[in-house]
C-alpha cells in the first residue's frame, strides 16, 4: 500500500485547472521530489494531500486513509511543513514547538525535551525565548519545520523547506531528513533547489500545468528526458518542462527593449 496516493486529483479556481486528474503513488520509505516551474500545481496538490485545501475531484490517501473521509487518522499520519507556515506569532518558538508536540499527544516532559533538541539542532537555542513575530525567514521556516516533525510523523510533506535557509541550516536540515527517513519515514517535498533534490531524492516527479509529465528515478528520467548518463537534473527538468511549455527554452527569442 502506498504511503502517498493520489487519485485523479482535481482542483480549480474559477477557470483555472491548478491540478489536473493527477494520478501519483508514493511508496513508504521513498524519498520524493516534487519539481515544477511557478505555478505548476506543486503547493495546490500538497495542500490537497494533507487535509488543507479541498479537491475539486479525486482521492488523496495516506497509507490506504482517505484525507478527507478520515481526516484525523490520516493527520495523525503526517507532518507539514506548509507554504505559509501556518505560526502562532505571539508564541516563542519554544513555546510553539512544544504546544504542537502537545496537541500531537507527546507527554509535556517529552515535548518540552524534543523541542530543545529541535531548536538545538536548528540553531534556534539562542532565539527561542523571543516571540516568533519578531524572526527573520529562514528563523520562521526552521520553527516551522521542528513543529512539523516533532512527533516523528511516519509520512512528511515539506513546502519548499530549503527556500531562504543558510547554508549550515540547510545543511542541518538535510540531516534531520535523512535521519526520519532512515527510521522509515516516507518524504515528500517540493524544491525548486535541484541540487538538493538530486542528492537527496530517490524518485522524482515533474509536473507542469497541473499534470505529472515526468516520474522517475534519476536514470530513468535521464532516459525520458535523453540527457545521456551524466545529464544533471535541471537539463532534465528544462527538457522536461521545456517540451510542454512552449517557448521556456527559447531565451533568446525573447528580448527587454528597454536593456538593449
Ligand atoms: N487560492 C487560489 N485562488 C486562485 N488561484 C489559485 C489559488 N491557489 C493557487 N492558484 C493557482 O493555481 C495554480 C497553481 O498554483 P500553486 O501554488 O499550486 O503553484 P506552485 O507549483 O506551488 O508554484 P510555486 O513554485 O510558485 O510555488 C496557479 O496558477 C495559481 O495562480
Ligand atoms: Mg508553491
Amino acid at each position: 500500500m502506498p504511503a502517498v496516493e493520489a487519485i485523479q486529483l482535481t482542483r480549480t479556481f474559477g477557470p483555472k485547472i491548478a491540478v489536473d486528474h493527477l494520478d501519483l503513488a508514493v511508496d513508504e520509505g521513498e524519498f520524493y521530489g516534487f519539481l515544477g516551474p511557478n505555478g505548476a500545481g506543486k503547493s495546490t496538490t500538497i495542500k490537497m494531500l494533507v487535509g488543507l485545501l479541498r479537491p475539486t475531484a479525486g482521492q488523496a490517501r495516506i497509507a490506504g486513509i482517505d484525507m478527507w473521509q478520515q481526516p484525523l487518522q490520516a493527520k495523525q499520519l503526517i507532518g507539514v511543513l506548509p507554504e505559509g507556515l501556518a505560526l502562532y506569532e505571539r508564541l516563542t518558538a519554544r513555546e510553539f514547538v512544544r504546544f504542537v508536540g502537545v496537541m500531537y499527544g507527546l507527554s509535556t516532559e517529552d515535548a518540552a525535551r524534543r523541542t530543545d533538541e529541535l531548536l538545538d539542532l536548528m540553531d534556534l537555542d539562542a532565539d527561542a525565548d523571543k516571540l516568533i513575530v519578531d524572526y527573520s525567514q529562514g528563523m520562521r521556516k526552521k520553527t516551522a519545520l521542528a513543529a512539523a516533525i516533532i512527533h516523528a510523523p511516519r509520512v512528511l510533506f515539506l513546502d519548499e523547506p530549503f527556500e531562504g535557509v543558510d547554508a549550515i541550516s540547510g545543511r542541518a536540515i538535510r540531516n534531520v531528513l535523512q535521519r526520519l527517513r532512515a527510521r522509515g519515514a516516507t518524504i515528500f517535498f517540493s524544491s525548486h533547489i535541484l541540487e538538493v533534490v538530486e542528492r537527496l531524492c530517490t524518485r522524482i516527479g515533474v509536473i507542469t500545468q497541473g499534470r505529472l509529465v515526468a516520474q522517475g528515478t534519476m536514470a530513468e528520467l535521464r532516459t525520458l528526458a535523453q540527457t545521456g548518463e551524466h545529464g544533471t537534473l535541471e537539463e532534465i527538468f528544462l527538457r522536461t518542462v521545456g517540451a510542454t511549455e512552449e517557448g521556456l527554452l527559447e531565451e533568446g527569442g525573447r528580448r527587454l527593449s528597454w536593456l538593449e
